[in-house]
């Protein structure tokens, strides 16, 4: 029987050199990361990052997170200030994004930051594209590898499912451990969340000991306006489903194993309701069940994020 999965591989000194070889050529290819999996481009070319948006159907005002393994190599492209060095020694490699200004040397193409003056970037602490990284001369711009506004995949197969063989390249890195996309902190001001994530404003708060800011800014994170994050079913907050073909995503141990009950974590444990979340909803979907109803998820921790991508997803 041939393999529908052809294109996807392990992760390799062979498949390292083959993706290498693709990106080079202005190819993208869909790589893991801790927290969700990636649609990876050389962020310096036109060329890679129209064909993200492109096969994303991503709308060109929706700017991409550019990724790199270290700091050194950020400076050529964006200004880094006390903030953003201190954050980056607490929290990085992991799930944290920063939103910085642009160095006007920059080589990252200007499709990639929507033309904006400011450019996010991250430092993912996943083993391969950590690798990957090493081994390349540019930076990557990877925005999650899902088709625009749907639900981000946690594993190489959630990405097969979003562009089949559109891809030449699907490295298997196993399941993202986070499985919510990285917190994004807009650093070219006071400090502010633009994006939740299981790095919480309090934990930046406690550390960096000052208050973040509140106020509204004109350009917020597209992916923090309409809706977003969406199975493709309806998704309804804080009421119990009436029909066997409806689901519910629970959390905590007080709930009963139905068939159409989906725990998030039974020893509820936000992280690990927070990793599991974007699989059991594409489970769900999967299944075929017409709606996706969702018990009441405790508001701290990671369950802030948890509950912000589940209310754009309601929307
Ligand atoms: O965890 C993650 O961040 C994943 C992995 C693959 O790294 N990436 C990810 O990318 O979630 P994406 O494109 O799905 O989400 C990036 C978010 C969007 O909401 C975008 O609007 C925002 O970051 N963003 C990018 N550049 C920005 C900028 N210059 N100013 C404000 N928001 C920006
Ligand atoms: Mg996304």
């Amino acid at each position: 029987m041939k393999n529908i999965y052809s294109n996807i591989y392990s992760f390799n000194k062979k498949t390292l050199k083959k993706t290498v070889n693709s990106l080079n050529q202005g190819n993208i290819a869909g790589l893991p990361t801790e927290t969700v999996y990636g649609l990876a481009g050389n962020a310096y070319s036109d060329r890679a990052v129209k064909k993200i948006f492109k096969l994303k159907k991503r709308p060109s005002k929706n700017p991409l997170i550019v990724h790199y393994d270290n700091y050194k190599r950020a400076g050529k492209d964006v200004l880094l200030n006390k903030n953003f060095f201190k954050l980056y020694k607490k929290f990085c490699p992991g799930p944290m994004t920063f939103i910085l200004k642009k160095n006007k040397k920059t080589k990252i193409s200007s499709l990639a930051t929507a033309k904006l003056n400011t450019v996010a970037i991250r430092f993912p602490s996943h083993r391969v594209i950590k690798t990957m990284l090493k081994f390349l001369d540019y930076p990557l711009a990877m925005p999650s590898a899902n088709l625009s506004s749907g639900l981000s995949p946690v594993n190489a197969f959630d990405v097969f499912d979003e562009f089949k063989k559109k891809l030449k390249i699907i490295i298997n890195g196993g399941n993202s451990s986070v499985g919510l996309e990285s917190t994004v902190i807009d650093l070219t001001g006071k400090p502010k969340i633009l994006r939740p994530g299981v790095i919480t404003s309090k934990d930046i708060k406690n550390f960096l000991k000052i208050d973040l800011s509140r106020k509204n800014f004109k350009i917020k994170s597209p992916g923090m306006m309409k809706r977003h994050y969406s199975p493709g079913i309806p998704v309804i907050i804080g009421k119990k489903p009436k029909s066997l073909s409806d689901a519910y995503i629970v959390f905590g141990k007080k709930f009963k194993n139905f068939e159409n009950y989906f725990n998030l974590s039974k020893k509820g444990d936000l992280k690990e309701a927070a990793a599991n979340l974007y699989k059991i909803m594409r489970k769900i979907k999967k299944k075929g069940y017409k709606k996706i109803f969702v018990s009441r998820i405790p508001k701290f921790g990671a369950g802030i994020a948890i509950n912000d991508r589940l209310l754009r997803a309601s929307r």
